[in-house]
């Protein structure tokens, strides 16, 4: 089945099994192997891409679902090879240890600090409670976003 969508501001077509999860052929067929597979149920996060804007687990969706939608992954948050404000956070903070979820982190941080730019520590910590990480304890990974957070306040 061919499939048409935008991929990170481009253009895609794909001939593909349409049962294939997005997470594999993000990976597999595009070669954007920034999207990490932690439980592959949908539990963990570490899978999260942008599909119209909204974080999902691309680990439970068909590509098939892809026809005509606007996918972003992890790849796009830096320009310029430049990396974002939040993954530069996550790095000056020790958010990220052995990286596996830092990806989906990155991800779910950046729509939570467009949804919610103001939101407190422990609102924070709930906007990311869908992301699971079993090295850095959250402590840091929260500090980071707070900071990314204060950051763009300070610069408007
Ligand atoms: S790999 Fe997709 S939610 Fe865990
Ligand atoms: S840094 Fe290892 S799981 Fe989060």
């Amino acid at each position: 089945m061919k499939i048409d969508f935008t991929l990170n501001g481009e253009q895609r077509e794909i001939d593909v099994t349409p049962m294939s999860r997005l997470l594999d052929v993000l990976r597999c067929d595009f070669e954007l192997t920034g999207s990490k597979e932690g439980c592959g149920e949908g539990e963990c996060g570490a899978c999260t891409v942008f599909v119209d804007g909204k974080a999902v687990n691309s680990c439970l969706i068909p590509v098939a679902q892809m026809q005509g939608r606007e996918v972003r992954t992890v790849e796009s948050l830096a320009s310029n090879e430049m990396l974002s404000d939040v993954q530069q956070a996550l790095i000056k903070f020790g958010g990220t240890q052995c990286g596996i979820c830092t990806p989906g982190i990155a991800m779910m941080a950046s729509a939570a600090l467009e949804a919610e730019p103001n939101a407190s520590r422990a609102r924070m910590r709930e906007l990311m409670a869908g992301n699971l990480c079993r090295c850095t304890g959250y402590q840091l990974i929260i500090d980071a976003v707070i900071s990314a957070a204060e950051a763009r306040r300070r610069h408007g």
